[in-house]
């Protein structure tokens, strides 16, 4: 046995589950002490979801990149930690191994010194998915500074807005990132992000689609050169060196900012400690890891899933993480085939909406692909509808490769609810049960807990696990008000669920304002205030409709005043608004114009009606008579698209 904590029996999660909930202090703390530490903890665990305050491992010190990197490298220094797999295929690969990410590593946190980054500084990373961006990541980590990684996808608006609320001095990005086909000018794109902005001071470039970019003096710097001359400061004699700050357990490690049911998104706070035994907890037992596996997980990092599941996760199970720099349809819908096949990758984890993507291109593309390495699958960022469930099933891992349908949130840090590998039973479009440390309840609206099962309700949490959220970024009521207020003493998770007979929990969809478009989480409000920014807009409403690749569409309803052009190509600058103010993740799939929209007499939108007709189903639309204009209804029914 490789991790003494791996669940390997049905008997065994349900004696793990039990103590965990009934000795949770001893049970983590057990699990605790296979990591490294520079100090051991006082206390456990102290909390409260009233402030709310979560301590987990108070009085530890650690550094996560010691237990990230260091302390594999006398067994495993030579095992690959990273394989990157390049967007063109012809591409050469790199083999990144635990001693070659120490070097980089090392080199990195030094280039940060260099530049004057010190603990608790933040640090932006813009990058694609190159191994350079872990080498960012993991060496802020080792200094103690805090990265925001922000998705290559969100516009310059996006990152200035993000630069702001984190207050960020520093930035590290590239010239550019490919992307199938696209080639994705990052560095321009944090030019356009920094007019105006007084905090940055220090942007580092790294070269990787030679794409012309201009250097500002002094402030801009060439990843290139600088790791270079840190170099000879890293390594003397062959022995590479750079001493890691030891963080305390609950330092913040990492923001990543993600959407909620208002308009700005929020820096969601993960600390140190309790996020590296969770990453790593949920990592070993989800997939049921075996050293020596191939793990393929296909998010990028500027998501959660690519912060837990490709770097602290794995790493930190001494695993090999698979990183791939490009998308899924090119050169063509085989390339994740390709990918396992030349890799001999044996867990792929990936997400329904490109399932449902890749299904649509039929089984050609998995003509005569040797997928006999996979042994493990899995879907998370939304739900798994069946027929995606089953296609994944049969096709990719010829009924031979457990699937585990893995619920969590960025707030979550990681996996709560999901079945174990081949351990818990799989059920089709069901994350199944919690994992040990994981209380979920449903609760009716008024708050009250749904006992007794079959049931159907809102999920929430009654205590916190490891890797829960600390705060949001510099608004610490604003944690409080989103996660913590609206059932009192729980953590409000924003989903709804059922539960079945057995306790299996089925994850239905957002219930507030916030819509999941191919597994990315956009809200509604967001939306509309980028699409009021343009200029013709009076207003607008937004919400989700089924759709079938993305899971969820985006429909706009929108008011304008002197339609200029026609209103084709009104809809096409709207479009381009949002890419512009958001990003293209946010692009609105549906626009509708219309005179008003169905509001309450206290003014507010009633969107529960504009969401049946955005689905179709204009028949039934409820109580309309509390409206102010019911006619309103009747001309949106009618209108076309
Ligand atoms: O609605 C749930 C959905 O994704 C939301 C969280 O999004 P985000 O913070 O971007 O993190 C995604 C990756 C962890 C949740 O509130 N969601 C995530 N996983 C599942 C899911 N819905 C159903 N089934 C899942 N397995």
């Amino acid at each position: 046995m490789h991790y003494p904590y791996q669940i390997t029996s049905l008997e065994q999660y349900h004696r793990d589950y039990r103590r965990s909930t009934e000795d949770p202090e001893g049970f983590w703390s057990e699990v605790a002490e296979q990591f490294q530490w520079r100090r051991k903890w006082d206390r456990v665990l102290q909390w409260n979801f009233r402030e709310p305050k979560v301590e987990w491992f108070g009085g530890a010190q650690l550094n996560i990149t010691e237990n990230c990197i260091d302390r594999h490298l006398s067994g495993k220094g030579e095992q690959p930690a990273f394989i990157w797999e390049p967007n063109n295929p012809e591409d050469r690969v790199r083999v990144v191994t635990y001693n070659r990410l120490h070097k980089r590593v090392c080199q990195f946190a030094q280039v940060l010194t260099n530049l004057g980054v010190k603990k608790g500084d933040r640090v932006c990373i813009y990058m694609g998915m190159v191994p350079e961006l872990a080498y960012a990541v993991l060496g802020c980590a080792r200094i103690g500074a805090i990265h925001s990684v922000i998705f290559g996808g969100f516009s310059a608006q996006s990152i200035a807005d993000r630069l702001e609320d984190a207050q960020a001095e520093y930035i590290v990005t590239a010239d550019g990132a490919y992307r199938g086909e696209k080639v994705i000018p990052l560095k321009s794109v944090i030019d356009d992000a920094l007019i105006g902005n007084r905090t940055v001071k220090k942007v580092i470039v790294y070269t990787r689609t030679r794409t012309p970019v201009s250097m500002i003096k002094g402030r801009d710097v060439w990843w290139e050169d600088e790791m270079e001359y840190a170099e000879s400061q890293v390594e003397k004699d062959g022995i590479v060196s750079f001493p890691a700050v030891a963080t305390d357990a609950e330092d913040p490690l990492f923001i990543l900012y993600t959407s909620g049911s208002t308009g700005k998104p929020k820096g969601v706070v993960h600390s140190t400690a309790g996020y590296m035994v969770w990453t790593n907890y949920t990592f070993v037992n989800t997939f049921q890891y075996k050293p020596g596996q191939v793990h393929f997980c296909t998010a990028d990092i500027g998501w959660i899933t690519g912060h837990s599941y490709i770097v602290y996760g794995p790493l930190s199970a001494g695993a090999t993480s698979l990183m791939f720099e490009g998308i899924p349809t090119w050169p063509d819908a085989g390339r994740f085939w390709d990918i396992v096949q030349k890799h001999k990758v044996n867990i792929l984890y990936t997400a329904p909406t490109a399932i449902r993507s890749l299904m649509g291109f039929g089984l050609e593309p998995l003509k005569d692909k040797d997928l006999s390495s996979l042994q493990v699958l899995g879907t998370v960022g939304e739900p798994i509808n069946e027929e995606a469930w089953h296609w994944y099933d049969e096709h990719v891992g010829h009924k031979q490769s457990p699937i585990v349908d893995t619920w969590w949130q960025t707030e979550t840090g990681g996996v709560l609810i999901s079945n174990l590998a081949g351990v818990t039973p799989a059920i089709p479009s069901w994350a199944s049960l919690p994992m040990p440390g994981v209380q979920p309840l449903l609760v009716d609206e008024n708050g009250a807990e749904i006992t007794g099962n079959p049931a159907s309700g809102n999920l929430c949490i009654r205590a916190p696990w490891p890797s829960i959220l600390r705060t949001t970024w510099g608004d610490h009521e604003r944690c409080r008000q989103t996660y913590f207020s609206t059932y009192e003493g729980l953590y409000f998770t924003g989903d709804g669920a059922l539960r079945d007979e057995h306790g299996n929990y089925r994850i239905t969809g957002r219930v507030d304002d916030v819509l999941n478009v191919s597994g990315h989480r956009i809200g509604t409000a967001e939306v509309e205030n980028a699409i009021n920014m343009h200029s013709d807009v009076v207003e607008s409403a937004v919400v989700g409709y089924p759709h079938d690749i993305k899971g969820q569409g985006i429909y706009a309803y929108v008011i304008c005043t002197n339609l200029r052009g026609s209103e084709e190509d009104t809809r096409k600058n709207i479009i381009q608004t949002v890419s512009r103010i958001i990003g293209p993740i946010a692009k609105p799939d549906r626009i509708q114009f219309v005179s008003g929209l169905p509001k309450t007499r206290s003014g507010k939108i009633m969107r529960r009606i504009l969401r049946k007709i955005a689905e179709g189903e204009t028949a039934n639309l409820g109580d309309t008579t509390t409206l102010l204009d019911p006619g309103v209804v009747e001309e949106i029914k009618n209108g076309k698209l």
